[in-house]
């Protein structure tokens, strides 16, 4: 009698240990759905990552763009917190680089030009006299091979491939190049970079998102809280290329080493800030080069949510969406206006190719670029 008890309690314990391994791995999602075709006809797929508790990360293999962001605020509510477009023609029609994938090389080289090895390679010309986020057809702009890959933690990733070919909007060298985005069950945002070149070239990959804690389209992000741990930047010139300076932050309207509203110190009759139309310009990070650590931490008080990046790089380039202005309506019907959404874009310095004292950006032949950045989100009182 006893023996025949045992079974059915033994069979619901087992199911009970079934049911919550699964419950726990049945979240943790992915899913691919049709997002349309290029003008040359480009097959472009729109990919959904959801960690094991409801964050979700929606992301193209045009551009490598994180479409939208999903995040829980202090009450466990989910808004999505990037700045982004409706549909793929939208985003043909021409975008501040929202969400975008970055390369060759992030932010300005002057005039479009550099010398390596004693030749001197020209670039596309796409800002003013200067070269722009890889130029009038970045990374931004090439649909990738994707393919999503489970991590050996059961979390998501996906894996983002491109060969950029010798000679792509001037720059020498085939280069390969890997990005993967992975989604943690500790609510960040990881990307991981990989490159390789067949010939000495120059490279600095970075993540455009457009940040606003309170929601896409919610108002301005002039009182989001920031801290940059950086104690100096690289003060530019008109046309927002370095002038080479180390300027220390301290004092001034770039001193983001306690958390400040951005908003604080940004109409403040100060060059800098007159030549970015706000902030636009790169911190030098006192972390370690080449190890990940804490670049800047961003709190939105209504929400409590908060946004950590990690990072390996030397440099991020704060940016306050400076230039959008109106022009353009986001996902949710929303008008997106001036300061509607912060950049923090990891990254070497702009113009290192020109400047021999920054960190370089050579990649040698043969050699491997790796570089990793992290976006994690929380929430506080
Ligand atoms: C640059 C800005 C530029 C923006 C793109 C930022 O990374 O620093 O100057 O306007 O990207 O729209």
């Amino acid at each position: 009698m006893r023996s025949i008890n045992k079974f059915p309690i033994a069979l619901a314990v087992l199911l009970l240990i079934f049911a919550s391994t699964f419950a726990v791995s049945a979240q943790v999602k992915m899913a691919k759905e049709n997002f349309g075709k290029t003008p040359d006809g480009q097959q472009v797929e729109l990919f959904t990552l959801t960690n094991k508790n409801g964050m979700e990360a929606r992301i193209m293999d045009y551009g490598g763009i994180v479409v939208s962001l999903k995040v829980p605020d202090r009450t466990g509510k989910l808004d999505d917190v990037v700045l982004g477009l409706n549909t793929l023609d939208d985003y043909l029609k021409g975008h501040p680089y929202f969400g975008a994938l970055i390369g060759r090389y992030g932010n300005r080289i002057a005039k479009g030009r550099f010398t390596l090895n004693g030749v001197e390679y020209k670039l596309a010309v796409n800002n003013g006299e200067n070269h722009l986020h890889g130029g009038i057809k970045g990374f931004d702009k090439q649909v990738w091979n994707a393919k999503f890959v489970k991590t050996a933690k059961g979390e998501v990733s996906l894996v983002l491939t491109y060969l950029s070919k010798d000679g792509e909007e001037g720059y020498p060298g085939n280069l390969n190049v890997t990005v993967v985005y992975t989604l943690t069950n500790n609510n960040e945002l990881k990307i991981d970079y990989t490159a390789t070149t067949d010939k000495d070239t120059v490279i600095n990959l970075t993540h455009h998102s457009y940040f606003n804690l309170k929601g896409e389209g919610n108002g301005d992000i002039l009182d989001h809280q920031l801290t940059i741990d950086a104690n100096r930047f690289t003060p530019t010139d008109a046309g927002s290329i370095p002038t080479g300076e180390l300027k220390s932050v301290m004092g001034g309207p770039f001193d983001f080493t306690k958390p400040t509203g951005i908003g604080a110190r940004i109409n403040q009759p100060d060059q800098q800030l007159q030549f970015g139309k706000g902030y636009d310009h790169n911190f030098v990070l006192n972390g370690r080069m080449g190890t990940v650590h804490l670049a800047a931490t961003v709190f939105e008080p209504t929400t409590g949510r908060v946004m950590e990046v990690l990072t390996t790089e030397p440099g991020i380039q704060f940016y306050t969406g400076n230039f959008l202005d109106g022009t353009l309506t986001g996902k949710s019907g929303k008008v997106y206006q001036q300061r509607y959404g912060f950049c923090l874009e990891t990254q070497h310095f702009p113009d290192s190719p020109n400047q021999p004292k920054f960190p370089t950006t050579t990649l040698r032949k043969g050699k491997t670029m790796n570089s990793t950045t992290i976006y994690r989100f929380s929430t506080r009182k």
